[in-house]
C-alpha cells in the first residue's frame, strides 16, 4: 500500500459514523464516501452516479456477471448464454460455470492466440452462432498470469453490434495501463483497490446508468439499491486515494517498472538456461503487456519447487498452476495459449510494482541458476 493511503485510512478508522446514518458523524462519514465515489469516478474515467463499491473484484465479477445474467433472462428467457473467454479470472470463469449447473445457463467460450489475445472477431464468431440468445459478453482488459492487454474497445462495440451489454474485470489494468471506462465503451467494469496501492477488501463495479444487473445481497438498498450493506467510509477513502495516485504517477511508473521487467525477462533468457517469455513480451512495449507483469517458462522443472526455493532466497513469486483439492493444476491460461501440461508446469509468474528496484531484479537473477539447478534436480531431469 502507499504509505500516505494507510496513514488516511488510518485517521478515518479513527472516526465513528455510519455513512447510511443521518448523524453528524454518520453525514461526516457519508462526505468522505461521496468524495471518494468522485475521486475514484475521475480516475476511471467514469461518472460518480456509475461507481457501486463492493467488496473487492471477485464480488464485482460475481455481480457483473450473476447480475446481468439473471436481468437479462428475467425480461427474454431466450438470454442465456454467457460468453466469456479462456482466459478470464475464476471470478468470472466459476461464476459462468455456476450459472451453467444451477440456472440454466449455456457456457460459451472465445479462444486466444498463443499470447493470450482475445480477437473482437473471435468474440464476433462466438456472439453470432445466435446473437439472439446471448445474456453478456465478458473479457477481461489485461490478465492476471501473463499480462496480455485486450482490445476491450474493439470487443466492446462487437458486443454492441448487437445490443449486448459488455463487462470487462480491469483488476489488473487500473493504475498499470491507461483504463477509461467511457472511452472504452463498456457497460460494467471491475476494480479492486488492492492493485492499485490501496487496502484489500473493497473494489468497485463501474455500471451505466442504463446497465441492469439483479443484486445478490438484499437489504438496506445502498448503493443504487445494487449492493446493500454498510459502506467501509475509511477502505472507499483508501480505494480512491490509491487510485488516484496510481492513474496520477502511471505515465513515469509504467516505463521505469517496464525497464526493470525487460532487465529481468532479458538476464533470464541470458543465463543460457532454455528459460523463454510467456506472453506478449518484447522490450519497451507497456501498452500490450502489463508493464508490471514478467512471466517466464523455465524448462525441466516444476514451478512449485521453483516458488518455494526462491522464498527461502526471499524472493516471492507465483507459479502457473493453481491447487484445486489440494491437487496442483497447469493454469487454464497457459494451455489456452497452446502451451503442454510440462511446460505450464514450469512457469513462473513475477510481479513488480511501486516498490520494486533494480536490487530486487539483480538479487533475483543472482538466485535463479542455483534454484533452476536445484529444482531440476528434485524433477529428477536435466535441462531440456
Ligand atoms: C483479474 C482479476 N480479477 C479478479 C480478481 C479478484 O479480486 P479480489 O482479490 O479483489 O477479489 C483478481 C485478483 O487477483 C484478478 O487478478
Amino acid at each position: 500500500m502507499f504509505p500516505e493511503v494507510i496513514e488516511a485510512m488510518a485517521a478515518q478508522q479513527g472516526r465513528v459514523g455510519n455513512p447510511s446514518s443521518l448523524h453528524t458523524a454518520g453525514r461526516a462519514a457519508r462526505r468522505i464516501v461521496e468524495e471518494s465515489r468522485e475521486r475514484l469516478a475521475q480516475a476511471v474515467g467514469a461518472r460518480p452516479s456509475e461507481v457501486v463499491f463492493t467488496g473487492g473484484g471477485t464480488e464485482s465479477d460475481n455481480l457483473a456477471v450473476t447480475g446481468t445474467y439473471r436481468a437479462r433472462r428475467d425480461a427474454d428467457p431466450c438470454r442465456t448464454r454467457v460468453v466469456v473467454s479462456d482466459v478470464e479470472h475464476p471470478a468470472v470463469l466459476d461464476c459462468a460455470g455456476f450459472l451453467a449447473a444451477h440456472e440454466g445457463a449455456k457456457g460459451s467460450r472465445v479462444g486466444c492466440d498463443p499470447s493470450g489475445v482475445v480477437s473482437p472477431e473471435a468474440v464476433r464468431a462466438a456472439i453470432e452462432e445466435d446473437p439472439g440468445s446471448v445474456a453478456l459478453v465478458s473479457v477481461m482488459w489485461a490478465n492476471n498470469e501473463v499480462g496480455t492487454v485486450q482490445d476491450v474497445a474493439g470487443i466492446a462495440a462487437t458486443a454492441h453490434e448487437h445490443a449486448i451489454p459488455f463487462h470487462t474485470d480491469a483488476v489488473q489494468a487500473l493504475g498499470h495501463v491507461p483504463v477509461d471506462f467511457a472511452a472504452a465503451g463498456a457497460d460494467l467494469m471491475t476494480v479492486t483497490a488492492h492493485k492499485v496501492g490501496g487496502p484489500v477488501g473493497v473494489g468497485a463495479l463501474l455500471l451505466r446508468r442504463d446497465a441492469t444487473v439483479v443484486p445478490l445481497t438484499h437489504g438496506g438498498g445502498q448503493e443504487r439499491q445494487v449492493r446493500s450493506g454498510t459502506l467501509d467510509a475509511a477502505a472507499v477513502l483508501g480505494f480512491a486515494l490509491a487510485a488516484e495516485k496510481a492513474v496520477g504517477d502511471l505515465a513515469a511508473e509504467a516505463g521505469r517498472v517496464a525497464a526493470l521487467r525487460d532487465r529481468l525477462v532479458c538476464g533470464a533468457m541470458a543465463l543460457g538456461l532454455g528459460i523463454r517469455p510467456g506472453g506478449v513480451w518484447q522490450a519497451g512495449d507497456h501498452d500490450r503487456r502489463l508493464p508490471g507483469n514478467a512471466h517466464l517458462l523455465v524448462p525441466g522443472c516444476a514451478g512449485d519447487s521453483l516458488l518455494y526455493l526462491l522464498d527461502a532466497a526471499g524472493i516471492e513469486c507465483s507459479t502457473g498452476s493453481a491447487c484445486h483439492a489440494g491437487v496442483p493444476q497447469p493454469s487454464h491460461v497457459l494451455l489456452a495459449m497452446g502451451l503442454s501440461e510440462s511446460e505450464a508446469r514450469g512457469a513462473l509468474r513475477l510481479t513488480l510494482g511501486h516498490t520494486s528496484t533494480d536490487g530486487d531484479v539483480e538479487a533475483f537473477l543472482g538466485a535463479l541458476p542455483g534454484v533452476v539447478e536445484r529444482a531440476r534436480r528434485a524433477a529428477g531431469g536435466s535441462a531440456s
